[in-house]
């Protein structure tokens, strides 16, 4: 049977982490859908349409390089406000939240859109100067040159477009456990994660 997770949260709030942790804890797939949306945002950058390119998009496309970097997370949240691109994109992590096994999910809409019936859903958040110092730190390690005022602008910029546009708007689902992890390591926080799931299927299996 299947069991589905969704984990949301705005950037660099440590959902990704969280979503391979839990996923390898359960032995689950883990697919994060901030990918769909970077390799589109990629290929916008590139000169394509973004509606057609997110119909053309497909799984292998999420494993290319160069989906990291700030510019790209930047075009991913253009291209994320447009509805159509959204609708292409829906099918593919409706199967994938279905498949056997189980399935941990991380983005933005998943909870609320994507999977409204997950049966656990975790919102995932920390202030935005906490993200953004671990964004700045992230980028840092990866050789990217970079200040943190201009990634704690970005991060904010990214909310703002995230959270106010009216398809699928960044939003903790009313029956989302909402963790704060500005004062969490990544070991506290995988282990609030774990619980919370853990209560979830007690509750849809006991
Ligand atoms: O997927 P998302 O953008 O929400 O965040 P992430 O990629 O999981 O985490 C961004 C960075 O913050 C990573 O380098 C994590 O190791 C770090 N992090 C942290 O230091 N403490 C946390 N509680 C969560 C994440
Ligand atoms: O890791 P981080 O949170 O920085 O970004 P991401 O999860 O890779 O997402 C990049 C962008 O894609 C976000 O800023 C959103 O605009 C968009 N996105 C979305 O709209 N819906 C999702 N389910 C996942 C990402």
């Amino acid at each position: 049977m299947g069991f589905t997770i969704a984990i949301d949260g705005p950037a660099a709030s440590g959902k990704g982490t969280i979503s391979k942790a839990v996923a390898r804890h359960y032995d689950f797939g883990h697919l994060d859908t901030g990918l769909l949306y970077r390799a589109v945002g990629r290929r916008m950058l590139d000169g394509q349409e973004p509606v057609a390119a997110a119909k053309a998009l497909l799984a292998e496309d999420l494993a290319a390089d160069g989906l990291r970097i700030p510019e790209v997370a930047q075009a991913a949240s253009k291209v994320a406000v447009i509805p159509e691109v959204r609708a292409a994109l829906v099918d593919f992590q409706r199967a994938y939240a279905r498949r056997a096994g189980g399935a941990v999910l991380d983005g933005r809409d998943i909870g609320t859109v994507i999977c409204p019936d997950a049966e656990a859903k975790l919102f995932i958040t920390a202030s935005a100067e906490v993200r953004a110092r671990r964004r700045y730190d992230e980028l840092c390690a990866n050789g990217v040159q970079t200040d943190y005022q201009t990634v704690l602008a970005d991060t904010r910029e990214r909310d703002h477009r995230d959270s106010s546009r009216a398809d699928a708007p960044l939003l903790a689902a009313g029956d989302a456990v909402v963790l704060d992890t500005s004062d969490m390591d990544i070991g506290a926080a995988v282990s609030a994660a774990i619980a919370a799931v853990d209560a979830a299927y007690a509750r849809t299996h006991g």
